[in-house]
């Protein structure tokens, strides 16, 4: 069956028989995003399907190089598209279950209905394969000069937690209001812009033809690889160090901004970069909470604001769910130009975040439905400290 598996490359042959491995046979790279950055020491995360198993285990014994199971991908897959409707003793909730894209845009549609007067749905652009992108607008009261933030989810195509967790908070917004402090607290002085899917076709795309798809699905010219590695898009430091080969995981696309989604959502937060003052995407997985850089090693400025929201986030996590997260600058583990975190704040919305969700690789972008309502819970607690500190400066 299809495997995940995870390999630590000891020496730097042993880093060039997994960059080999990982370019040459048919497989998908969970961790890093990229062969460029395999590195001795560093475990890699190789999901290899049944056809190329035999190759690579071969290849991998031939260097005496050892792996660890990490899970069988077939069962996993399976289970998280299982039609639910037709097993009603599952017993889990909407909010425990992925959904496919209908059923988010119904869903959508319905949460706009039940709640008329505090959410609306905003059109901020389409996909390339023309497909609406709705962003829910939160607004519980009309104080003027009201302050904003903003989450983004599903930029990555398999990461499934990531679209998940946004319903989960908007839902946990709507039905906890007036009962729950700190959500009260935070309605109350923000309105909260929430993007589901910010990459609906290659969501489309993980659901109907490929679990593990990345990019988008844009098509270009003279070449046969489809995509853009839409958190590579953005115009912070654009392209400097990122992959110009469109068959790239990491491709950044032709320009800044190339991609329809990276534009809607760039051009929104342009527009509204008055009223926003904090932006956060949504990741998975590996369990980390970044903020700026993630293009330079060089720090922010208020970096002791920034590290100070994110270790408060990573300690409530600690405390409430007994769950370790790591935090800091993106670029001092991995350098990635492009980044949305990156260019909202370069925009000027100050504190910037990208939560990598569960988990650290034991499912990695499988993660189980029955683990979503603990690593939405968290990531909830994780956002909910910091847009209460920012409410505090
Ligand atoms: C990696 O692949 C290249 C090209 O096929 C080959 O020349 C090289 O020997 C391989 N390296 C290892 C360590 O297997
Ligand atoms: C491996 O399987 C996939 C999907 O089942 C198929 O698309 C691909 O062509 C196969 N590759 C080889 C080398 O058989
Ligand atoms: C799930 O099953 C129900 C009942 O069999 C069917 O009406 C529905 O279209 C199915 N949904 C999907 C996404 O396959
Ligand atoms: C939204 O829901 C309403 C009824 O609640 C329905 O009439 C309408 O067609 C739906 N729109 C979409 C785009 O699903
Ligand atoms: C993503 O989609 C947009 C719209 O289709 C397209 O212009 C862009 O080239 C795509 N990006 C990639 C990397 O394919
Ligand atoms: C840093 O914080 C100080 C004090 O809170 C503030 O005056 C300044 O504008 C901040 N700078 C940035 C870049 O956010
Ligand atoms: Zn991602």
């Amino acid at each position: 069956s299809d495997q995940v598996l995870s390999i630590t490359p000891n020496t730097q042959e042993e880093v060039e028989v997994l960059k080999n491995v990982s370019t040459q046979y048919e497989t998908n790279l969970w961790q890093p995003v990229s062969s460029d950055h395999i590195e001795a020491e560093t475990p890699v995360h190789l999901y290899v399907p049944a056809n190329s198993s035999e190759a690579v285990m071969d290849l991998l014994q031939k260097h005496g190089m050892t792996h660890v199971l990490l899970a069988n991908a077939d069962e996993l897959i399976e289970m998280q598209m299982r039609n639910d409707s037709t097993d009603p003793r599952s017993g889990s909730t909407f909010y425990q279950k992925y959904h496919p894209l209908e059923v988010i845009y119904s869903w959508i549609n319905r949460t706009t209905h039940d709640y008329s007067s505090t959410v609306k749905a905003i059109l901020v652009g389409s996909s390339y394969e023309k497909r609406p992108l709705y962003a829910l607008k939160l607004s519980l009261n009309n104080r003027p000069n009201k302050k904003a933030m903003w989450i983004d989810c599903g930029i990555h195509a398999r990461e499934w937690i990531s679209p998940a967790f946004c319903l989960s908070f908007v839902h946990h917004a709507l039905s906890f209001y007036n009962q729950n402090r700190e959500i009260t607290d935070i309605l109350d002085s923000m309105d909260i812009y929430v993007l589901p899917v910010l990459n609906p076709d290659g969501y489309k795309h993980t659901w109907t033809k490929n679990r593990l798809w990345r990019k988008n699905r844009s098509l270009r010219r003279g070449t046969n690889c489809v995509g853009v590695d839409l958190n590579r898009n953005f115009d912070a430091s654009w392209g400097q160090g990122a992959s110009h080969d469109p068959c790239s995981e990491i491709f950044c696309g032709s320009f800044p901004e190339s991609e329809p989604e990276t534009q809607a959502v760039a051009d929104f937060l342009r527009s509204h970069k008055d009223s926003i003052q904090l932006y956060i995407t949504i990741h998975s997985y590996s369990q980390k909470l970044l903020f700026p850089f993630s293009y330079i090693t060089d720090e922010p400025e208020n970096l002791s604001d920034l590290l100070e929201m994110a270790k408060g986030a990573a300690d409530n996590i600690r405390k409430y769910y007994l769950n370790h997260y790591a935090y800091g600058s993106g670029g001092k583990a991995l350098l990635a130009p492009g980044g949305s975190d990156d260019w909202a704040y370069n925009l000027g919305i100050k504190y910037s975040f990208t939560f990598e969700l569960q988990d650290r690789g034991r499912y990695g972008f499988l993660l189980p439905e029955s683990q979503i309502d603990r690593a939405c819970k968290e990531a909830l607690t994780g956002v909910k400290t910091i847009a209460l500190n920012v409410i505090e400066k």
